[in-house]
């Protein structure tokens, strides 16, 4: 398989008042086509600055990225970004919020096509009948949904997603899942999901990335077998134990608090 996100060598710093922040120093990425990755690791580590690096919004101090065979050097309108706070214009109708990329990424689909599209996403992610709607008369987790929407209106190659259930009860969580599945079945993208669930992690992902503390390096890279549309029971299988074990270990080495020595099934 083509790799359509490669992430090769990466150091980054912020500057501050108190000098530079290193953020990153040793990023390795890469997904495949159609593949969907799953980065974790401690709070503050740089996950989010990978995100903006993907996206183009940011250029790392060394090292690559690149994406479906050339290198970002500037943002990426190929690129479609779902977050936390689904940020939806309130002054817009859902079915307007949704549209909204088609106004500013260059499309050759007419008025009437890019309506087409919006509503049949937001069908698909359940929402239809709420296309009028404003943003305040929808749940958190509709939100959530009419974000990803958005995010994958105008068929971008990578699909972002940072911490995108992370403000939703478990059971809201757990249907947004399932929606995901569903999305990447009928609108079939390249992903990559920042999470701090590692349930979520291998129940959406093929493989998940665990980050070490600030500075960040890929720290352990676990391969999900079996993935695609599933009951959330399989999520109590020995199988799916047994990675999360190796998963909670591999935080508990990026946050201090085991010994990294056993680590070295990541080199
Ligand atoms: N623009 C910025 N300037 C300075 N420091 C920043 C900036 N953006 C993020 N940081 C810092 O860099 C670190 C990593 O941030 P971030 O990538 O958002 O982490 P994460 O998403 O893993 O929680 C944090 O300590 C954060 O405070
Ligand atoms: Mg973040």
């Amino acid at each position: 398989m083509e790799k359509l996100i490669e992430i090769k060598g990466v150091r980054h710093a912020y500057p501050t008042g108190q000098g530079p922040l290193p953020v990153l120093d040793g990023l390795e990425l890469s997904v495949e086509e159609g593949g969907f990755a799953a980065v974790v690791g401690p709070s503050g580590c740089g996950k989010s600055t990978l995100t903006k690096l993907v996206a183009g919004l940011m250029k790392p101090d060394t090292g690559e990225v690149w994406l479906h065979g050339s290198r970002v050097t500037s943002p990426r309108s190929t690129v479609g970004m779902a977050f936390q706070n689904p940020v939806l214009l309130e002054w817009r109708s859902i079915l307007k919020n949704v549209m909204l990329p088609l106004e500013i990424v260059p499309t050759k689909l007419t008025r009437s096509q890019q309506e087409d599209r919006a509503r049949y996403l937001l069908s698909l992610v359940g929402l239809e009948g709420f296309e009028d709607k404003r943003p305040s008369e929808l749940s958190g987790g509709m939100r959530q949904r009419a974000s990803l929407c958005r995010a994958l209106v105008h068929q971008p190659e990578v699909l972002i997603l940072d911490e995108p259930f992370g403000a939703l009860d478990a059971f809201t969580r757990e249907d947004l899942w399932q929606t995901m599945h569903l999305v990447k079945e009928k609108e079939p993208f390249t992903g990559v999901l920042i999470t701090h669930d590692l349930r979520e992690a291998i129940f959406l992902a093929n493989q998940v990335i665990v980050l070490s503390g600030r500075p960040a390096r890929t720290q352990y890279v676990l391969p999900v077998p079996n993935t695609g549309p599933r009951d959330l029971e399989h999520l109590y299988t020995s199988e799916a134990s047994e990675m999360l074990a190796i998963l909670r270990h591999q935080i508990e080495v990026a946050q201090g608090r085991a010994p990294a020595e056993e680590t070295s099934a990541a080199e």
